[in-house]
């Protein structure tokens, strides 16, 4: 029997899962947990499900004596301290796959409503009323179909957006670490310097991780390349775009549009953005289907059910072993 801590509201088939197997589950449901709050219920438990919002730092980690398994509502862990959890034994899964489907028709309702100025021409017509059909449109969009579409990291979620570019006959063009030969193969994508698919491309889709060499990689020098008929989407991590470069490029049209879901100092939107009209903006909203929520929450169940009866989770990003 383990204590298992569970930072969020959950769906209760999952929580009695866990209870099944006999271990004791808290369920925190109030608002996100403070760090002195996390700091405070990670004493005593051996299992962890945790929220992106929750910064598994060195600090809470120390406290967390008895701990064996993080398992991280999400596929992003930046909020994770990989190298301090790996140090102390501590596994740490995460929930990729999951919700890559899900993410990627995010990045298209967002890169479509950005194109064509869905969100703008909604709210003014809730405020001013259908004035009637006009030859000269007031909110001209862009054509997305035919146009070049580049992919800034092309794992999972990047292949996922890339492959419903084919139903609008774009050009891809994809930055990444590695070269993709299979999503080449079957996309036709090429694979290109970051500068060189962001003065090419009509519209950038982010889908990189957030880490010390992304922090910022989209700042005035990168949207200056984008220009001024270009469309900027992150469904990333905020900070992989610098926001305040982010805001100027858009109030001196030097950028036509952007639609970002995640922000860089998460739950606060920067101000400058609310005020702009060809900005879409969601909360951090990717991966919210209720099934793919579901999905999420049942992988991290396994994960922890895993790791707690001695075995491994299917998506392990730090091993729980510290290196020799
Ligand atoms: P993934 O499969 O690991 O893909 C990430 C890709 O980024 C990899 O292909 C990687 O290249 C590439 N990459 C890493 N560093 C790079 C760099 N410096 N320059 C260029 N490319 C780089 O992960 P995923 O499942 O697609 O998820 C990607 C990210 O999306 C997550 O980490 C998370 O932050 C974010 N996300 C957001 C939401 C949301 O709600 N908005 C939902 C889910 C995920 P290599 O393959 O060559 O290593
Ligand atoms: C969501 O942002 C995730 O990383 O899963």
């Amino acid at each position: 029997m383990a204590n298992v801590l569970i930072t969020t509201e959950f769906f209760p088939e999952e929580v009695d899962r866990l209870r099944a197997a006999g271990h004791e589950v808290t369920v925190h449901e109030g608002p996100t947990l403070s760090p002195e709050e996390l700091r405070e219920r990670v004493r005593d438990v051996e299992g962890l499900i945790c929220l992106l919002a929750d910064r598994i730092d060195e600090e809470i980690l120390a406290r967390a004596a008895r701990l064996r398994v993080v398992a991280n509502l999400g596929v992003g862990v930046d909020n994770i301290d990989l190298s301090a959890a790996t140090k102390r034994g501590i596994m740490v899964a995460n929930t990729p796959d999951a919700l890559t489907e899900t993410t990627a028709d995010l990045g298209w309702a967002l890169l479509m409503a950005a194109a064509r100025r869905v969100g703008e021409a909604d709210r003014d017509l809730r405020a001013h009323g259908f004035p009637g059909w006009t030859f000269l449109p007031q909110h001209a969009g862009l054509d997305v179909h035919g146009g070049t579409l580049g992919i800034v990291g092309m794992g999972r979620i990047g292949a996922a957006v890339a492959r419903r570019a084919r139903g609008f006959s774009m050009r891809i063009l994809y930055n990444s670490r590695t070269e993709k030969r299979d999503v080449e193969a079957e996309l036709g994508a090429r694979r290109a310097p970051l500068d060189e698919l962001l003065s090419e491309s009509d519209f950038v889709v982010l889908c990189v991780p957030l880490t010390s060499e992304t922090r910022h990689l989209i700042g005035k020098r990168e949207l200056e390349l984008l220009g001024p008929e270009g469309v900027l989407v992150n469904i990333s991590r905020g900070p992989v775009v610098d926001e305040d470069a982010l805001v100027r490029a858009l109030r001196e049209g030097r950028l036509r549009a952007a639609a970002l879901d995640v922000f860089e100092e998460e739950p606060q939107v920067h101000p400058g953005l609310l005020d702009l009209p060809h900005v879409v903006l969601t909360p951090h909203i990717g991966s919210a289907t209720l099934a793919t929520r579901h999905r999420m929450a049942a992988v991290s169940v396994d994960a922890v059910l895993a790791a707690l009866s001695g075995g491994r989770p299917k998506y392990l990003v730090a091993p729980g072993e510290a290196e020799s």
